[in-house]
């Protein structure tokens, strides 16, 4: 008797164990099919080129606007996966992902997610998420910069929720050390090394003083400047970002001779002690990541592949393709 029981006992868990079994593979299968190469060549055949007018019109009126866009998408995938949860405003019952200290206000190109929207809502009503318009929009950023254009895959929904405890919670700050950036990234199921090659987007943009004047000024107890920042850089930067200066949204670029293009100039700068964060210049503290950082100074094709290849696995963090998201109408409001 026992043994029967035993029997049936085993044989129902070799049951479960193959249930559990095909459902993973079930999981693996949908995971692989969720977002599509060529998502709208039906339901609206001219979105991307539609974004890809929109960025290149933002661009020309505002270079910065390219990094603001790459940017935009990273911080969005972050934060709930790549739902345009960035995008949503904040209301009076709550304070949203964008109203984060760590978007607002440096946060940007907004109006041209805003003006792809409009024109897309006009041409195929419904069709085109505003998280897929950010995904597009941050390649065609990078490709106008003299990145590596790459293919999109499309498909996300947007989401209905943004937080700005979220932001805060889940973005990597630009104090982080080589393991916390490691940790961030592989909470998000990125690479030590994907985190390297994206860092490398730091090559285009410009910061705020906020970012980094505590490298200037109050260090720690017994020094003032971060040792590891070129102590002529440090002395520049001190001009540009004056001790307790009250103006407003003081930036300076990043990478500063070359921040507009997509070039390694980033590598080569936290090569010399040029780093502007403490988040770019620990990547020499650790021997995999500076590696990579002397691969990637050296060989700017190969950086920009990886680059692409990074991109695209950001891009699918956390997707939704089910009732959990919709197609929002106006990418600032939840329908
Ligand atoms: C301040 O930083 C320097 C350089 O990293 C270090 O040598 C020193 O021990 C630090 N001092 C304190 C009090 O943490």
């Amino acid at each position: 008797m026992a043994k029967l029981v035993r029997r049936a006992m085993r044989s129902k868990k070799l049951t479960c164990v193959s249930i559990a079994f095909f459902l993973l593979l079930c999981q693996f299968v949908q995971l692989e099919a969720q977002l599509q190469v060529g998502f709208y060549t039906s339901s609206c055949p001219l979105a991307e080129f539609i974004v890809k007018y929109e960025v290149s019109k933002g661009f020309f009126s505002d270079r910065g606007v390219a990094a603001g866009l790459v940017r935009m998408h990273f911080h969005d995938c972050f934060v709930r996966g790549c739902d345009a949860s960035v995008l949503i405003d904040s209301t009076s019952s709550s304070t949203a992902e964008k109203d984060s200290t760590a978007n607002n206000p440096s946060l940007r190109g907004f109006e041209v997610i805003d003006n792809a929207k409009a024109r897309l809502e006009t041409l195929c009503q419904g069709k085109v998420s505003c998280a897929d318009i950010i995904a597009f929009a941050a390649r065609d950023s990078i490709e106008i910069t003299g990145g590596l254009g790459y293919d999109v895959p499309a498909g996300r929904k947007d989401g209905k929720v943004s937080l700005s405890s979220e932001a805060s919670a889940n973005l990597p700050a630009p104090t982080f050390n080589v393991n916390q950036l490691t940790q961030a990234f592989a909470n998000k199921g990125l690479t030590q090394e994907e985190m390297v090659t994206l860092s490398g987007a730091h090559t285009i943009g410009r910061s705020h003083c906020t970012s980094f004047t505590t490298r200037l000024y109050n260090f720690n107890a017994t020094t003032n400047q971060d040792p590891s920042l070129d102590p002529l850089y440090a002395s520049q930067l001190r001009q540009q970002c004056p001790k307790g200066s009250t103006i407003p949204n003081l930036v300076v670029p990043m990478n500063p001779g070359s921040s507009a293009t997509m070039d390694s100039g980033y590598y080569m700068d936290v090569l010399a002690n040029r780093g502007l964060f403490t988040s770019d210049q620990t990547l020499l503290t650790n021997q995999d990541t500076a590696d990579q950082v002397n691969q990637n100074a050296m060989n700017v094709f190969l950086w920009r592949r990886k680059l692409a290849a990074a991109m695209v696995k950001m891009g699918q963090i956390g997707v939704k393709k089910d009732d959990t998201g919709e197609i929002r109408s106006n990418c600032r409001k939840i329908n």
